[in-house]
């Protein structure tokens, strides 16, 4: 019995931390939309199964005239043909009357722009404002809340899947081509995001953020991420940043405000910001920062960051210091 209390006990925690991922617990207009439909679509399949339960018992135990009855050809013109025909066709017109309600959305000149690369295995974000800025950031994407927001959904390499199901249903991002995907946040809060179409080693790890912020949050959120990163906050700090320079960290990553201008990984100006290292891997701590350098391929096997073992302990620890001060 307390075994039994133990397990449904650590089920309910369990479900409890999973609404930060889950599409029966929307923030997004479309998830809301895609809530509602499943609800229906479950709600009334277990109605009809109850309904075939319940005429198969009766066919089964049910009263000599009864029994006949069921027998009949009126139970399968109206429960056989007519009943399926009826519910599927209301199915449809839903259907299609959502699929308008989407269709709707469709982004206009006055749609703030975000695209989204999907690189193996972590999420290039860049923010393309309607005063013409650009911001680049990676595995974390900031969306006002209330506003529709366009998603161009394109990939680096090879077929990714863009999966945010609190906000909204999933889109493959296939080479060669922009998907766009609109969202509108409805509430305030951070949730979480995944690919959903295998893509490599690592694609088990390629998850991110979404943070919905109300407007004015957002705004200060996108002055402060246009910046460059913080200066180092002492000497160690200091010292970090100088093994970064030294040791080639820029010719992959950018850190505003300094010579690194790598393109090739994640943009780092801000990393100390997020909310998690690695694509949504590891907490953001400079402890992580530390075992990411010298651990990675362990941490999210066949990344393409080689694992940096030249460090001595002092400087693999003011390393981690330097990175988890960009903020
Ligand atoms: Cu990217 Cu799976």
């Amino acid at each position: 019995m307390i075994r039994r209390l133990a397990i449904f006990g650590s089920c309910m925690v369990l479900s409890a931390c999973s609404s930060q991922q889950s599409a029966l617990h929307p923030t997004g207009v479309d998830a809301e939309r895609i809530n509602v439909l499943f609800w229906i679509m479950s709600l009334g399949g277990l109605g009809i199964f109850a309904l075939v339960l319940v005429l198969a018992g009766l066919a089964l135990f049910g009263s000599a005239p009864l029994r006949q009855k069921l027998a009949g050809e009126g139970v399968i013109k109206w429960l056989g043909i007519a009943l399926p025909v009826a519910v599927l066709s209301v199915l449809l017109v839903y259907g299609f009357l959502i699929l308008r309600a989407g269709e709707q959305r469709a982004p206009d000149q006055s749609t703030m722009r975000i695209a989204v690369s999907g690189e193996q295995w972590w999420w290039r974000v860049t923010y393309h404002l309607p005063d013409g800025q650009i911001i680049e950031s990676a595995n974390e994407i900031h969306l006002p809340v209330g506003q529709a927001v366009a998603l161009e959904l394109t990939t680096a390499d090879v077929i990714h899947s863009f999966w945010a199901p609190n906000l909204a249903g999933k889109l493959d991002m296939i080479p060669g081509r922009a998907n766009v995907l609109t969202v509108t946040a409805t509430e305030p809060g951070i949730t979480r995001g995944q690919c959903a179409e295998y893509c490599g080693g690592a694609h088990a790890f390629m998850s991110f953020h979404v943070v919905a912020q109300t407007p004015e949050a957002f705004v200060e959120w996108i002055e402060a991420e246009a910046g460059p990163g913080l200066d180092p906050i002492d000497e160690r700090a200091s010292n970090g940043q100088a093994l970064f320079m030294a040791n080639g960290c820029g010719g992959c990553h950018r850190v505003g405000g300094t010579k690194a201008d790598g393109r090739i990984g994640p943009d780092l100006t801000h990393v100390g910001a997020r909310h998690s290292l690695a694509a949504a891997t590891l907490p953001n701590r400079a402890e992580d920062f530390a075992a990411f350098i010298t651990n990675n391929q362990h941490i999210k096997p066949e990344n393409r960051m080689p694992e940096y073992a030249i460090f001595s302990e002092a400087e693999l620890a003011d390393l981690a210091l330097y990175l988890e001060g960009l903020r």
